[in-house]
């Protein structure tokens, strides 16, 4: 996509706008099924939590792509999206076993990350498939708070109590298919992800009727210009090579798993906003857009750095700004970023807004969701309107008349 296109989508849909460019999402698909063509069963589940709009989970169907859901409402939107049941997988996170029981029934693949719920869900439904999450304790990630191998970290099984694990599945006889794991985001280190391998390997082997084996995620894609990046290419060389191996050793060909979210979508978004005001004070000069974290939370969540250009004026002389939003907070994006001269009015675009964007914007300030917009084939096709009033009074439920408060 160039500049130009973004700037003429912000004049036609107006701002603030997500705009996703669908050839982009299919390339990286398509560069993820390449690094690993030696698997002769891979499946990529998207981890749709990262963009769940129904037109984003019907292109990567297209492409070949399963799904990876976290919550019953995941799956029912999976589903609408046109993926069979076996096409879902139910990775969830402390969720009840009233849901896990739900989402097993719809047919979809579930994955257990605790003990209590394994036993319980193992008695009741001894004959039902089920994956195991477990924690590898292997530390990476980018950020504390996308990091998910430490020790008090409350995501999956931890490998030191695989005997107590093992004594469930003996007791319970329930039918272990798969081995799954998710080490954190953001991991640039693929001997990270070698390392993590060897443990589902070898948690695997006390497993006889193993069907795949789930590599969660955690590609580190790039920000900017020349930044650091997962190498896709070597990880598939060396990771297939080894899965090959187990696979020999176990005496099956299981199927390999990943499910990435930023790298399939990441780079595909793009975040317009207008500037509304350009504030120079004693120290700084402020540009302020119009949007916040309410639209864009990971800057101040956690400390994501999205590139910002001006694609008003692309060429211009740059200058120094932090860009802040319009919310009650502190709604810092960018803290003195070189960016073209500004102009009240201009259109900023802030990168690799296609994971973990739209997906965790809320109505805070009672401001509306903005527009989400598809780029396919050089047309921009509106995915999603922008929210209206109504639509903020949708199920408020005023007080009956004699219960007035005053
Ligand atoms: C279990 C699990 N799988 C997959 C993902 C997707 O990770 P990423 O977006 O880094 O590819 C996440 C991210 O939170 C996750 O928790």
């Amino acid at each position: 996509m160039q500049a130009k296109d973004l700037v003429q989508l912000a004049d036609q849909f107006g701002s603030p706008l997500y705009v996703y460019d669908a050839a982009k999402i299919q390339s990286q698909y398509n560069r993820l099924t390449k690094a690993f063509s030696k698997v002769e069963k891979l499946r990529i589940n998207y981890a749709m939590k990262a963009l769940s709009n129904v037109a984003i989970l019907e292109l990567l169907r297209e492409c070949g792509s399963c799904l990876d859901a976290v919550s019953i409402q995941e799956v029912q939107l999976g589903l609408h999206a046109g993926y069979a049941p076996d096409q879902i997988f139910f990775t969830p996170n402390g969720v009840s076993l009233e849901e896990i029981e739900e989402v097993s029934a719809l047919g979809v693949q579930i994955n257990i990350d605790n003990l209590s719920i394994l036993e319980q869900f193992g008695t009741k439904y001894p004959n039902v498939p089920v994956c195991i999450r477990i924690n590898p304790h292997v530390m990476a990630g980018g950020n504390a708070n996308i990091s998910v191998g430490h020790i008090d970290s409350k995501f999956g099984i931890s490998v030191h109590q695989l005997p107590h694990l093992l004594r469930i599945v003996e007791n319970t006889k329930m039918h272990i298919v798969g081995i799954h794991m998710h080490t954190g985001s953001d991991i640039l280190d693929i001997e990270v992800f070698l390392y993590a391998a060897e443990i589902l390997f070898d948690t695997a082997k006390n497993f006889k009727n193993l069907e795949f084996l789930d590599f969660g995620s955690g590609f580190k894609v790039p920000y900017k210009k020349d930044d650091i990046e997962t190498d896709i290419d070597e990880l598939g060389k060396k990771l297939s090579k080894r899965f090959n191996a187990f696979c020999a050793e176990y005496g099956k060909d299981l199927t390999l798993i990943f499910e990435p979210g930023k790298f399939l979508v990441s780079e595909a978004g793009y975040f317009l906003a207008k500037v509304n005001v350009i504030k120079q004070t004693t120290s700084t000069v402020f540009a302020g857009i119009d949007s916040g974290f309410n639209h864009l939370i990971r800057p101040m969540f956690y400390g994501s750095q999205h590139h910002i250009e001006n694609i008003s004026h692309p060429g211009g002389k740059e200058r120094f700004y932090s860009v802040v939003g319009y919310i009650c907070e502190t709604d810092t994006f960018a803290n003195n970023r070189r960016i073209s001269e500004i102009n009240e009015g201009d259109i900023l675009c802030f990168r690799n807004a296609g994971a973990y964007c739209f997906s965790m914007s809320s109505n805070y300030n009672s401001r509306y969701k903005p527009a989400e917009v598809l780029w396919l084939n050089g047309q921009g096709h509106l995915i999603r309107a922008r929210e209206t009033f109504e639509d903020l009074l949708k199920n408020q439920i005023p007080l009956p008349v004699e219960t007035a408060t005053v």
